[in-house]
């Protein structure tokens, strides 16, 4: 084992600006090596961008950075990298190429290495290279799989094995725990505190769900609005609501107070709808008008599944689905749309938006109808004003509604997505994980637009493994568990005990 010095980072005032936006104001930032930092700040606060001053792609950024008290200049990724800082970023699967073996992907930078210098590649060298290093975190995946067939869990593991294969002395994680179960969770924990504790790398952790860095975090700093508000070690009597407040920059109840809205007659009905590969099985249930139903289940329960096959993104091979007693068991989202139903889905980037596209467009495209003139011309003055009122309702950060998608934080994207299925004119919507990688505060306009909707009568469908928030927003509840429903609350007479008991099949 090599000697466990002790490694010091320090960034200080760093700012940096983006046109029409400063993500940066004069922030420090300091950790050592063996540390675990917690990163936390509303949607668009600035992390991933102080993280990427780090990481070296925002070059531009002005201020210094110190590694063991010698200044050096982070202008390139591959600067950052010979420093010895390593980053996985929010959206694992840009990082990594799908159709390469596990192998490569762990051992891209040698490969890239050795091709450039027209080297001979050892196939078995390699493959035993990338199998140590997924070892070492005491990770069990085949290094010869292609990584288009792993898990979201397993895409990290493959991110983080090659990170610390590198030998990186600071490491940092952008909300690696927003797709994972709690199992998953649990053991992307073990593997961050082995590589603190016994590798000595300092880590810095983004997450939104703040519960969880008081089980692995030392240290917390505290973003908003581009600034670091708060940065201090992580005591017992810190809590949560503390905590948020400062993040938010005022008072946050942490009591949700639940609209009562008149529930009637069913809107939606599914009879025995079974998926066409058996994903899910036999699934009846109702939807009345002015009633959210939580679909409650651990990730892996089906809920996905389930949300896609009402949707006809995936196929039925029996049971139907029933808008106001008229079957409309829909073969393709097109349908779907044109049968009235919405679906805001789990993964943003692959289905929900075009990134290269401006907010107003990602908006307001799913109801394009909306906005044409007696000439059928698409009227962009009616685009803008129902993009501006998404931004203001959802409280969506962005310069202006002609922002670029790709630019908006990750949280901030996530709330497009939700704004586009609020402006289309559906009978029933359904929500698929909805408040993933979003704050508290925004989670909080997400329910009330979703209980608006309840409000006008509409159907709505909230799928979530954060029983807390079906809790919170769910009249009548569906537990989920291996594709099938079985369990239904009614959730003023139910507790997150009881769906968390359903949920893993009654244990
Ligand atoms: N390349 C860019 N061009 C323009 N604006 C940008 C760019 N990168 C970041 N920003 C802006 O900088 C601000 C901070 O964004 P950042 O991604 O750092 O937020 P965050 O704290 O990571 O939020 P989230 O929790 O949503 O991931 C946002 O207003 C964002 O839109
Ligand atoms: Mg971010």
């Amino acid at each position: 084992m090599e000697a466990q010095s002790k490694s010091t980072l320090s960034m200080r005032d760093i700012s940096i600006e983006f046109p029409g936006v400063k993500a940066l104001s004069h922030v420090d930032f300091n950790m050592e090596s063996g540390k675990i930092y917690a990163l936390i700040g509303a949607n668009g606060a600035g992390k991933s961008t102080l993280m990427k001053v780090l990481s070296g792609v925002n070059s531009h950024y002005t201020g210094q950075v110190f590694i063991n008290g010698q200044e050096v200049e982070i202008r390139s990724p591959k600067a950052a990298k010979e420093l010895g800082i390593e980053i996985v970023y929010q959206e694992v699967d840009v990082a990594l190429t799908p159709t390469l073996s596990v192998a490569e992907n762990i051992m891209t930078n040698v490969l890239v290495n050795k091709m450039g210098k027209k080297q001979f590649v050892n196939w078995n060298n390699i493959r035993s290279s990338a199998g140590e290093a997924l070892a070492r975190l005491g990770v069990d995946i085949d290094v010869r799989r292609p990584v288009s067939d792993l898990s979201l869990a397993e895409k990290q593991m493959v991110l983080l094995a090659s990170a610390a294969r590198e030998r990186c002395k600071f490491l940092v994680l952008d909300e690696p725990t927003a797709p994972l179960s709690n199992t998953e969770t649990e053991n992307l924990f073990k593997v961050v505190r082995f590589l603190a504790k016994e590798e000595n790398v300092g880590i810095v952790f983004i997450s939104h769900r703040l519960p969880e860095l008081f089980e692995i975090c030392e240290h917390i700093t505290i973003m908003r609005d581009a600034q670091v508000v708060k940065d201090m070690d992580i005591s017992p009597d810190l809590s949560v609501k503390q905590i948020v407040e400062f993040m938010l920059g005022r008072k946050f109840d942490e009591v949700y107070e639940k609209k009562t809205v008149a529930i009637g007659d069913v809107l939606l009905e599914l009879d025995k709808l079974t998926e066409a590969e058996g994903r899910i099985k036999d699934i009846s249930l109702t939807v009345r008008a002015g009633e959210i139903i939580g679909i409650a289940g651990l990730v892996g329960a089906g809920k996905t599944e389930l949300c896609k096959t009402i949707f006809g993104a995936y196929r039925s091979s029996s049971g139907t689905v029933k808008l106001q007693g008229v079957d409309i068991t829909p073969k393709s989202p097109f349908q779907a749309v044109k049968r009235r139903l919405a679906l805001v889905p789990e993964e943003r980037r692959k289905e929900g938006v075009i990134v290269i596209d401006p907010v107003y467009a990602n908006i307001t495209i799913s109801a394009l109808h909306k906005f044409l003139n007696l000439f059928r011309f698409v009227v962009k003055r009616r685009q803008f004003a129902v993009a501006n009122r998404m931004i203001k309702d959802l409280g969506i950060k962005t310069p202006s509604e002609t922002q670029i998608l790709a630019n908006l934080s990750g949280g901030n994207q996530q709330k497009v997505v939700v704004g586009k299925w609020l402006v289309a004119d559906a009978d029933v919507y359904i929500f698929d994980e909805p408040t993933k990688g979003v704050d508290v505060g925004a989670k909080r306009d997400i329910f009330k637009l979703i209980e608006d909707l309840a409000a006008q009568g509409k159907g709505v469908i909230y799928a979530s493994c954060e029983f807390s928030e079906i809790m919170a927003i769910a009249d009548r509840a569906y537990v989920m568990y291996d594709g099938g429903i079985v369990k239904e609350v009614t959730v003023s007479q139910s507790s997150e005990k009881e769906l968390l008991y359903y949920s893993t099949g009654g244990n």
